[in-house]
């Protein structure tokens, strides 16, 4: 078992303007880890609203700190002052950048992203409620999904087909209300495979997994000897 990074150097006051690691941040470690043997060897790392930076050190830990490049985006300076504390107190050097998704770095990153994670604001609330959160919130930057919990995750959906390499691996969490199967769907339109890897309730939630991939990647890395 893989252990969860420490963040015991964040304090109350950071997570009163920064995610705290939750149920939902858990499973999503929970499903990077059964996937061991598909994320060892990968290069570059993305994870989009990388909050406490919890999840990118536990990557770091399955990629090698040294083997691969970790970018971590987040609209929150707080979450990307803390992603870098967490990166060294963990030993995983992380590099936190402070953009919407990931504006300052496509189109660098084209076909270039081997594992990309993102643990979105899926909670579904009014579009208003989620727009004032991405432009000015900090803390219901985190949450607020805006329809169907979608607004955020939607416009980063259209891109990850241009950021995956071709064996890139794309993870993300989401709720019933997201509707899972169509967002596998709408990918399948966009080229890619996906399907769900992982399901757990928490409380009232009931977290999912997807993950993607280019067609026959995930089946050929499971059959290789
Ligand atoms: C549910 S939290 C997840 C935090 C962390 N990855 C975890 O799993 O604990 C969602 C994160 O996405 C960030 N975020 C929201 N909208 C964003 C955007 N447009 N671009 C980058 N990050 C965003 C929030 O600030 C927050 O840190």
């Amino acid at each position: 078992m893989i252990p969860t990074p420490s963040y015991a150097h964040l304090s109350r006051e950071d997570f009163e303007d920064v995610y705290e690691p939750a149920e939902d941040t858990f499973v999503l470690l929970d499903g990077l880890e059964q996937d061991v043997s598909l994320l060892e060897g990968s290069k570059i790392c993305l994870e989009i609203g990388s909050g406490s930076g919890c999840v990118s050190a536990f990557l770091g830990s399955i990629c090698g700190a040294s083997s691969a490049l970790y970018l971590c985006t987040d609209l929150n300076p707080h979450a990307t002052r803390c992603t870098r504390l967490t990166g060294l107190s963990n030993s995983i050097p992380l590099n936190p950048v402070l953009t919407d998704l990931t504006s300052a770095l496509l189109p660098r990153l084209e076909r270039s992203v081997d594992v990309l994670v993102f643990n979105p604001p899926y909670v579904e609330t009014e579009d208003e409620e989620a727009e004032m959160a991405q432009e000015g919130g900090v803390i219901e930057r985190a949450w607020a999904g805006g329809k169907g919990g979608m607004r955020v995750t939607d416009r980063l959906l259209e891109q990850v087909e241009s950021l995956l390499s071709d064996r890139g691996l794309f993870y993300l969490v989401a709720v019933p209300e997201n509707k899972p199967l169509e967002i596998i769907e709408q990918m399948q339109a966009r080229g890619l495979h996906g399907e769900i890897t992982l399901k757990r309730r928490a409380g009232r939630e009931h977290l999912h997994i997807l993950r993607f991939s280019r067609p026959g990647h995930v089946e050929a890395m499971q059959s290789a000897p």
